[in-house]
């Protein structure tokens, strides 16, 4: 397995009139080449930090990050032509066509005319951008100019993509068009580095999670071995028929619509689905999700905090 990216006790602290933020503390772990790796949690947790950190537009205050080998902190050159990012809060050019945006930018990158040409159609096609490919990127939607983002750097040739929260603000249609896209990048052998809120998002898309909480590395690993890890690996819900106090000895309990959830062990599981159904009760089992992971781990659920940025109309 070849690494495409590694930290290596990466830390941040933004130094300002006033005071001083943490946004990274330590930060080690590494990316393999070829796949989507997820990098996740709430707003603050330090997320943009290493994106701008590892695309070479912010220097650390300790610590570095390799990037297809080379060291950001001194030969980011040789790294900018090979990655390709769309930053969190970014704004196309407006005064040009969805297409001409597209076309511009690979042949700014360096592509040859046809090959730009090729890969600006076929990036319009995937990610449903048929309609307006003519339209002026101003009149565009939040949505499809977020989109349009995304088309960019996937039609680029760059080995490694920076993808930050590309789907916030997005319908559910667009942001499945996204993760087809996503996908479609890693079937090239691509490197993908995806931050996001959405855990659904992370655990459909991503082979590997990082979990930043406060600038740390909470949790790193496939969503499989980051399930294995956490104490309470099956949740149940019951409805009011029972208490919390009953249901205490079995495990985690907290109050959900019309009822309880439990974080349980799987004996204790199955105990007490039994004795639901006994009394007649409304039961479900599952094993836990990341979101649960997450709320086991952290204590607050992910998202929350609002996605800052809306659909525009
Ligand atoms: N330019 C900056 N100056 C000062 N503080 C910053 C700056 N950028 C981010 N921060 C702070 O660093 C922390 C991490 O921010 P960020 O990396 O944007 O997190 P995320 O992307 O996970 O929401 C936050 O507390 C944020 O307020
Ligand atoms: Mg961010």
């Amino acid at each position: 397995m070849t690494t495409a990216l590694s930290a290596l006790h990466l830390s941040k602290t933004y130094r300002y009139r006033g005071g001083s933020t943490q946004a990274l503390d330590d930060v080690t772990f590494d990316i393999p080449a070829g796949e989507t790796y997820g990098l996740i949690g709430r707003n603050g947790a330090g997320k943009t930090t290493f994106l701008r950190i590892a695309g070479t537009l912010l220097m650390p205050t300790s610590g570095t990050v390799m990037v297809l080998g080379r060291d950001i902190r001194t030969e980011e050159r040789a790294i900018r032509t090979r990655i390709a990012m769309v930053p969190q809060e970014s704004r196309p050019l407006y005064f040009v066509s969805t297409e001409e945006l597209i076309l511009w930018y690979l042949r700014m990158r360096g592509m040859d005319n046809l090959e730009s040409r090729r890969r600006t159609n076929g990036v319009i096609e995937e990610l449903g951008l048929t309609d307006v490919r003519s339209r002026l990127v101003s009149l565009l939607s939040g949505g499809q100019r977020r989109r349009v983002m995304v088309a960019m750097v996937l039609a680029s040739d760059a080995e490694v993509l920076f993808l930050d929260e590309p789907t916030t603000g997005l319908d559910p249609l667009a942001r499945r068009e996204v993760w087809a896209a996503i996908s479609r990048a890693t079937r090239e052998r691509r490197t993908v580095l995806l931050t996001t809120h959405y855990l659904d998002e992370a655990e459909a898309l991503s082979a590997h999670l990082a979990l930043l909480e406060g600038g740390r590395l909470r949790v790193e690993g496939s969503p499989e071995s980051i399930r294995s890890r956490v104490q309470l690996p099956y949740r149940v819900t019951v409805d009011t028929s029972w208490t919390v106090e009953e249901l205490g000895s079995y495990g985690s309990v907290s109050p959900i619509v019309n009822g309880h959830l439990l974080f349980t062990r799987e004996k204790e599981a199955r105990e007490v689905v039994q004795a639901a159904l006994a009394r007649g009760s409304r039961v479900s089992l599952a094993p836990v999700s990341l979101e649960d992971i997450f709320l086991q781990l952290v204590g607050r659920p992910l998202d929350e905090d609002p996605p800052a940025e809306k659909e525009a109309a």
